[in-house]
């Protein structure tokens, strides 16, 4: 029997909180939840809050640090830029790469995204891969088209072993911080193709295992009913996630009510 999947919930906190308020977070974070399992929840913090944010929480361990991009090049003259080494260094566990917001305002395309991709993986960095179609592309029927290319040009030359870690996240343009988001049908649906495209890619066995995470406009409301569909195997949380309240709620909602395995 194929193992049941893990869930990955994960607040993308953009270009949110000094350090002084990620620690008063995490601090927060770790004195009111206790879970039976860890690593399943997950910051995307700004590069300056990764160091001090593991030494808060390395004793710990109840959840994952990461950062929000990266460079592809292992070092060089490019300035602005970040290498995979330094977040890993700074103690960053994964990182977030294609997100629509690097997509659209930094114009990275997907043949980018896999020179990241692979660059994340060589340092040991957990890839979180986002794929998602624009509010024209879903009005001209392209969605299908979009994410097939995003997956096949994103994981291009990539194998099984080095996807081991591979988490894909499902976030439609038209639902980031709209407040409207993917009904749970659609998204459903989506997830379903995107691990298709996935076993087309790798392979059935491997698609069954990938954590498919959705993103966009979840909030305390919406978040349980999104997780309680069966292709839909976690959650990239955007606004919700900066408020330690909404997201503690989102938290707690969904795994106090499961079993310690699962
Ligand atoms: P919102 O949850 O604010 O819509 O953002 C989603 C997102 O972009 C997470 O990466």
């Amino acid at each position: 029997m194929v193992a049941k999947r893990s869930c990955i919930i994960i607040g993308n906190w953009k270009m949110h909180k000094t350090i002084e308020e990620a620690e008063a977070f995490v601090n927060g974070l770790l004195t009111s939840y206790s879970p039976s399992d860890h690593k399943k929840i997950g910051l995307a913090v700004p590069y300056t809050a990764i160091y001090p944010l593991r030494q808060l929480v390395s004793s710990s361990s109840i959840l994952s640090i990461g950062a929000q991009n990266m460079n592809d090049a292992s070092e060089g003259a490019f300035t602005g830029e970040i290498a995979g080494t330094m977040l890993k260094e700074a103690g960053a566990e994964f990182v977030i790469l294609g997100h629509s917001e690097r997509r659209r305002l930094y114009a990275e395309d997907n043949a980018c995204i896999n020179k990241k991709m692979k660059r994340a993986i060589e340092t040991g960095l957990r890839p979180i891969l986002c794929v998602g179609e624009t509010e024209e592309e879903l009005a001209s029927r392209q969605t299908e088209k979009v994410i097939e290319l995003q997956l096949r040009e994103g994981l291009k030359d990539l194998n099984a072993i080095d996807l081991r870690d591979l988490v894909i996240a499902y976030e439609p343009v038209w639902a980031i911080g709209t407040g409207n988001p993917a009904s749970p049908a659609v998204a459903q649906a989506t997830h379903q193709f995107c691990r298709r495209i996935i076993a087309n890619l790798l392979s059935l066995e491997f698609a069954e295992q990938t954590v498919i995470q959705y993103g966009g406009s979840i909030n305390a409301a919406n978040a349980q009913i999104l997780l309680a569909q069966s292709d839909i195997d976690g959650l990239l949380i955007g606004g919700a996630s900066l408020s330690l309240a909404t997201f503690l709620h989102i938290i707690n909602q969904h795994y106090a009510k499961l079993s310690p395995e699962e």
